[in-house]
C-alpha cells in the first residue's frame, strides 16, 4: 500500500504527527493539529557541499562602516534605550501588555521619523487605516510621509514593503500575521516565529529597519515575544500600569546599546510624554514627614530616581498575618520582615503589612529594602521619619546595610535637591534605635 501523503502539524509547535491527535504530544495544547500535505525533503537531507571562505579583516570592516548608522529619533527617552537611534537593518522587538500603549508609542516613533522626511510604512493587523489616522489626528501629529496598510498576510506585507522601500517598516502586531506557507492562523508560536523570520530575512539584505509590536500577558509567555528574543537585534519592554500614567521602557536585549538604561515617559490624553526631569515627576505630589512613608532612592541605568514609599502596619485580627505589595517583590518584603523580626526585635509576625510604591513605579534595585523597612518601622512605632530623609541601602540577612556601587551618584543627586540620608548606617538595628526609640 502506498504510504500516505498526509500528516498532522501543530501550529504551536510544529510538532508532526501521522495521525490526527486531540492534543499535541510535544506541546501538549489541545486542538492545534492541523491536516495538510508532507513537505518536500529538506535541506538536511541533501549533501550539502562545504566551501572555504575568507573571512574579513576586523579594521577593513571597520573602515568600511559609514560615520553614523543609526538615526535619532528625536525622542530622547527612546534614543537613550535603543543606544542611540535607530540602526538600518536592525529589528526591533516592541512588547507589552496589551493597552499599555505600544501602538501610541509607535505612532510617535513615526512621527518623529517622518518629519526627518523619512518614509514609513505601517502595517496594522489588528486596527483600520481610519482607526490609526484618527489616533494620529486626536495626538496631532503630522505624519507626511507614513503611509498605513491594515493587512494580516505576511507575504503581502513583504510584497508591499518590496514596492514601497520604506525607510522604516512597522508591524502592529506580529501576533495577528500569517504565512500562507503554514497551516493554522496567527498567533501560534511557529507562526510568529517563522513570520519573524521571513521579515528578518526580508529586511537585512535591504537594511531596512523593522519594528515589531509583539503582546505578552501578565506572566509574560503568551505564544510569541519570548520565542522571538534570539532572532531580533534588541527587545524594548514598554511596562506600566494601567491605572498609573508611568510608563518604562526597558531594554533586555540589546546589540547596539546597553541594557542599562530605561525610558521612562507619562501617559495622558495627548499621548505619551518623555519624562526628562523625573525627579519633579516623582516628588511632585509626596507625603513625606507623615507616618508610614518613607523617600527611596534607587538607580534606574545611570539616573538616580528617588520616590516614596508607603508602609501600613495593622495587628493581624486571625491566624496568618497578611501583606501585600503594589510596585515592590513580595517575597523580598516577606524576607526583610523576617530581618527585622530577628535582628530588631520588632513583633512583626502579629502584625499585617501592606507596601504601596507612589506613582505606580516598580522597584527592582535591592538597594529599595532601607527605605522599605523605614516606612514599616514608621507605621509599627506610628513615628514620621523627618520630611527630608531618604533611604538607600540593601539588607543582608544579618541585618547589615549595605550601600550600592552607585552611591556616590546618589550622594550627589541628593545634594541637589536639599534631602539627606544616613552615610553611617552600617546596621539596622542601631538605625532603628536611633530613629524610631
Ligand atoms: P495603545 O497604544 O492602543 O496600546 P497597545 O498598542 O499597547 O495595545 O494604547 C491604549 C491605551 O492608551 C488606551 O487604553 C488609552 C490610552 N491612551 C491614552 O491614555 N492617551 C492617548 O493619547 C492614547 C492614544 C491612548
Ligand atoms: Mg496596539
Amino acid at each position: 500500500m502506498a504510504k500516505s501523503s498526509i500528516i498532522y502539524t501543530c501550529t504551536e509547535c510544529s510538532h508532526q504527527a501521522p495521525k490526527w491527535e486531540g492534543r499535541c504530544q510535544q506541546c501538549e495544547s489541545w486542538g492545534t493539529l492541523m491536516e495538510g500535505e508532507k513537505m518536500a525533503p529538506t535541506q538536511r537531507d541533501k549533501k550539502i557541499a562545504a566551501h572555504a571562505r575568507s573571512p574579513k579583516e576586523f579594521t577593513s570592516v571597520l573602515a568600511s562602516l559609514s560615520k553614523s548608522i543609526a538615526t535619532a529619533t528625536g525622542i530622547e527617552e527612546l534614543d537613550r534605550v535603543l543606544g542611540g537611534g535607530i540602526v538600518d537593518g536592525a529589528l526591533i522587538l516592541l512588547t507589552g501588555e496589551p493597552g499599555i500603549g505600544k501602538s501610541t508609542l509607535t505612532l510617535q516613533i513615526a512621527n518623529a521619523l517622518s518629519q526627518q522626511s523619512k518614509k514609513i510604512l505601517y502595517i496594522s493587523g489588528e486596527e483600520s487605516e481610519e482607526q490609526i489616522s484618527l489616533r494620529g489626528q486626536r495626538l496631532n501629529l503630522q505624519l507626511q510621509n507614513l503611509h498605513i496598510l491594515a493587512e494580516q498576510n505576511l507575504e503581502s506585507v513583504i510584497a508591499t514593503a518590496e514596492q514601497e522601500k520604506p525607510e522604516l517598516l512597522i508591524i502592529d502586531s506580529i501576533q495577528v500575521m500569517s504565512s500562507g506557507a503554514l497551516p493554522g492562523g496567527g498567533g501560534g508560536t511557529s507562526q510568529v516565529r517563522f513570520c519573524t523570520e521571513q521579515l528578518l530575512e526580508f529586511a537585512k539584505p535591504r537594511n531596512i529597519p523593522v519594528l515589531i509590536i509583539g503582546h505578552v500577558t501578565k506572566d509574560g509567555n503568551l505564544a510569541g515575544p519570548r520565542v522571538l528574543e534570539h532572532l531580533v537585534d534588541t527587545v524594548l519592554y514598554f511596562e506600566g500600569s494601567r491605572s498609573h500614567e508611568l510608563r518604562m521602557l526597558r531594554p533586555v536585549k540589546n546589540r547596539f546599546g546597553s541594557t542599562q538604561e530605561v525610558g521612562i515617559f507619562a501617559m495622558d490624553s495627548k499621548g505619551l510624554q518623555p519624562i526628562d526631569n523625573v525627579q519633579d515627576f516623582f516628588l511632585k505630589d509626596r507625603h513625606a514627614g507623615q507616618i508610614g512613608t518613607c523617600l527611596v532612592a534607587t538607580m534606574e541605568g545611570s539616573r538616580p530616581i528617588i520616590v516614596e514609599v508607603q508602609a501600613l502596619t495593622n495587628k493581624t485580627a486571625f491566624g496568618y498575618p497578611k501583606r501585600t505589595t503594589s510596585g515592590f517583590d513580595l517575597n523580598r518584603l516577606n524576607l526583610l520582615m523576617a530581618v527585622l523580626e530577628r535582628h530588631c526585635g520588632v513583633r512583626l509576625s502579629e502584625q499585617d503589612v501592606y507596601i504601596n510604591v507612589v506613582s505606580g513605579y516598580r522597584m527592582n534595585d535591592p538597594g529599595a529594602d532601607l527605605g522599605i523597612c523605614m516606612a514599616v518601622l514608621s507605621s509599627y512605632y506610628k513615628k514620621a521619619l523627618q520630611s527630608d530623609y531618604v533611604a538607600c541601602g540593601e539588607i543582608g540577612l544579618s541585618g547589615e546595610i549595605r550601600k550600592p556601587k552607585t552611591w556616590k551618584q546618589i550622594e550627589r543627586e541628593l545634594k541637589k535637591l536639599r534631602l539627606v540620608s544616613d552615610k553611617k548606617g552600617t546596621n539596622l538595628q542601631k538605625l532603628m534605635e536611633e530613629y524610631f526609640r
